[in-house]
């Protein structure tokens, strides 16, 4: 028999917490609108990043993989015995799938945004490593973790890979790194996945897939208004944009109106000029000096650190 999933519904507790609508509605207010990059991820969402990760121009995935599976018997030594493996915006959950061979790890808890991708990633995962006890935690990892109850905390390492932590800002990156410092026990870890700075060329053809994944992906925002802000607006009227902006070492992504229009979302208009854009995500690049002077000041310290050979790619243990 299949073992069961402990399933967790978290609502946020910081009181800070806003809804979609609020923070929606705020950032569309600005003169330079934005979105938070949460919101991309709806079970739609979730379905085209799985997709974006298996185009042949998005690296970061294939090389973080190659990573992961090269290095898990020296992963497995630092991160010890009868851990708790808790991964942060876990999706499909597959990553994780290259470790649990080797790592001797008794429970697995997987956080992730969308709610009903996760359910179905951590019930396969726990059909298929019966000998694991699987958490689903479906919240915001933004916000204050409230670890469920009858998890085993004693020794819980992090999982955060993906490069996920370049789509906060800097600052934010770093009072992320501090939280879940603050969080993780006495002689945790944290394996961690971090693009690195090069090339233009190929960093704008990772977020730019010829077979136009990444772009729908991005519209599929517009969409998400639609269905749930009950928003009025014509999602042909936008495209997506992917550029590095070198100086601050980040990809932005955003989408494009391509004619001077109004749109209006939950009873509000907004005016877009031809050519004016909604920043929809930010991917800040690190180098491997740069990503681990920011863990430092964020508590950790740096234990590893594997990359590729082209320098494409880190993975480091804190
Ligand atoms: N964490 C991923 C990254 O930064 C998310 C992502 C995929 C993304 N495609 C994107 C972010 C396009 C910005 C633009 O690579």
């Amino acid at each position: 028999m299949a073992s069961a999933v402990h399933f967790y519904d978290q609502q946020p507790i910081a009181s800070g917490a806003r809804s979609m609508r609020e923070e929606i509605l705020e950032g569309l207010r600005a003169p330079q609108k934005y979105s938070s990059p949460k919101y991309l991820y709806d079970q739609r969402g979730s379905e085209l990043f799985e997709l974006i990760c298996q185009q042949p121009e998005y690296y970061p995935t294939r090389i973080e993989e190659g990573i992961l599976a090269t290095m898990v018997d020296e992963i497995a030594n630092l991160v010890g015995q009868n851990a708790t493996l808790m991964e942060l915006g876990s999706g499909a959950s597959r990553k994780v799938r290259l470790l649990l061979e080797c790592l001797q790890i008794t429970s697995y808890l997987g956080i992730d945004i969308s709610r009903d991708f996760l359910l179905e990633s951590t019930r396969k995962l726990a059909e298929d490593y019966p000998w694991l006890e699987v958490h689903a935690a479906c919240a915001d990892f933004c916000q204050r973790l409230r670890l469920p109850r009858n998890l085993n905390c004693e020794r819980l390492v992090g999982f955060f890979p993906g490069s996920s932590i370049g789509n906060f800002e800097p600052s934010g990156a770093q009072a992320f790194l501090g939280g879940l410092h603050r969080t993780l026990p006495k002689g945790s870890g944290l394996l961690i996945g971090v693009d690195l700075l090069k090339d233009r060329a190929t960093l704008e053809a990772a977020y730019n897939d010829a077979a136009g994944v990444t772009a729908q992906f991005n519209l599929n925002l517009l969409h998400r208004l639609e269905r749930e802000l009950g928003a009025n607006l014509d999602p042909d009227r936008f495209s997506h944009k992917a550029v590095f902006n070198e100086e601050l070492g980040r990809i932005e992504m955003h989408l494009v109106s391509t004619m001077a229009q109004v749109i209006s979302v939950a009873g509000e208009s907004f005016r877009f000029r031809a050519g004016e854009t909604l920043h929809t995500e930010n991917s800040y690049k690190y180098s491997v000096a740069g990503f681990q002077a920011m863990a430092r000041r964020a508590g950790f310290a740096s234990r590893a650190v594997w990359t590729d050979r082209q320098q494409h790619f880190s993975v480091h243990y804190l």
